[in-house]
């Protein structure tokens, strides 16, 4: 089988894995328990987070283990509403969001939140104008997220940034799919708090992790949680959030040869559609090399993502299949596509083991669909 869904999930890498087995066997205790056993079990909690401090260039005091990146973007952004409640009830996001995101903020409308969804251009990027122009003396928090995950378009965190903190507006980033993909410098970039993902970059499944700057008020979801600090209750699983900084580890002394990598089968994949004619759309801009999103003119994501995987290659429609009919993706909605163009969405993404070859077995696909179709 060709995998070209790493933005879905990535196999976990073996280093992970020993670490994973290793720290299981070595560090049983529970991380809260005050004898030497559950001593040593924090001791590897307290290392992760500054190893992870560390790559992120962020306070590892401000660092919260969570389940996943839809846990952690919940915990933080609920977290840090319950704490900064007398300041308003106006929060901003935007529409090309992951579904974490946007149902949560769903949920925090019909709990009597005002929430402005800022709009997209058609490359996915939000307007830092309009996003000045929602801003009011009420609004608490904003959350956009760092790359987005059907297209791969970077935002311009930096500016957004520097915005936010200058108008006194918490800015929370969902940086899953940035993770591993280019650098991130939490404080230069102005960032409040942001969330992150372990099955994303080769680490184990089940296991995330938040960084919510410490001068920024937060108050526990669940009063009288005890551990990290009452943001989330139940026992540390050290096994997976070791495992999880070894996988970062990894992927950050990686960074550059990965991103020239996926540059050229990026490349690869580009000119293959041009010097074969193919009517694809390639949507996004100023992107991250390794998640492409893309149409092939007349064919229906959905069949398309069958017949490759009729043809052993694994790819993604960037939404969720129900029986019969496909909902079309969010983001192509976002930024202006009709509901029938958005169905023709697919997303392929690259991981570390994805060669030259696989890009040639899609396009071959892609070619016998059209002259078939
Ligand atoms: C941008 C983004 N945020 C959040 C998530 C959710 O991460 P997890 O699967 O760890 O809950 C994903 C996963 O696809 C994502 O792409």
């Amino acid at each position: 089988m060709i995998y070209l869904d790493y933005a879905a999930t990535t196999p976990i890498s073996e280093n992970a894995l020993n670490t994973y087995n290793e720290i299981s066997r070595k560090y049983y205790g529970n991380s809260q328990s005050i004898h030497n056993i559950g001593l040593e079990a924090n001791n590897i909690v307290e290392l992760a987070k500054k190893q992870l401090g560390k790559i992120l260039n962020c306070n590892s005091d401000g660092i919260f283990f969570t389940s996943s990146g839809s846990e952690a973007n919940y915990l933080s952004i609920t977290s840090i509403l319950k704490g900064n409640k007398k300041k308003g009830n106006h929060i901003i996001t935007t529409m090309t969001e992951h579904s974490s995101i946007l149902n949560l903020f769903n949920e925090l409308e019909k709990d009597g939140f005002n929430v402005t969804y800022l709009t997209s251009d058609i490359y996915g990027r939000i307007s830092l104008d309009e996003l000045e122009k929602s801003l009011r003396p009420d609004t608490i928090l904003t959350s956009i997220s760092f790359v987005n995950s059907e297209i791969g378009t970077i935002q311009d965190i930096k500016k957004i940034g520097s915005l936010l903190r200058k108008n006194n507006v918490i800015f929370h980033t969902d940086a899953v799919q940035a993770f591993g993909k280019i650098v991130i410098d939490v404080n230069e970039l102005n960032i409040d708090s942001i969330s992150f993902s372990s099955h994303k970059i080769y680490g184990p499944k089940g296991v995330g992790f938040c960084y919510i700057n410490p001068d920024v008020k937060w108050s526990p979801i669940v009063s009288g949680t005890t551990h990290q600090k009452g943001f989330r209750s139940g026992t540390l699983d050290v096994p997976s959030i070791s495992a999880l900084t070894t996988a970062a580890t990894d992927i950050y002394s990686e960074l550059n040869n990965n991103y020239h990598y996926y540059s050229k089968l990026n490349s690869h994949f580009r000119n293959l559609l041009l010097n074969n004619q193919l009517p694809v759309t390639i949507y996004g801009t100023n992107q991250i090399p390794n998640i492409i999103g893309f149409s092939v003119e007349g064919i229906e994501g959905q069949y398309l993502m069958l017949e490759c995987d009729k043809n052993g290659i694994a790819i993604s429609t960037g939404s969720a299949c129900k029986v019969g009919l496909q909902d079309p993706s969010s983001t192509m909605l976002a930024i202006g596509l009709t509901r029938d163009a958005a169905r023709q969405f697919v997303r392929i993404s690259f991981g570390k083991f994805t060669n030259f070859t696989h890009i040639n077995k899609l396009v071959e696909v892609i070619k016998e669909l059209r002259e078939n179709s």
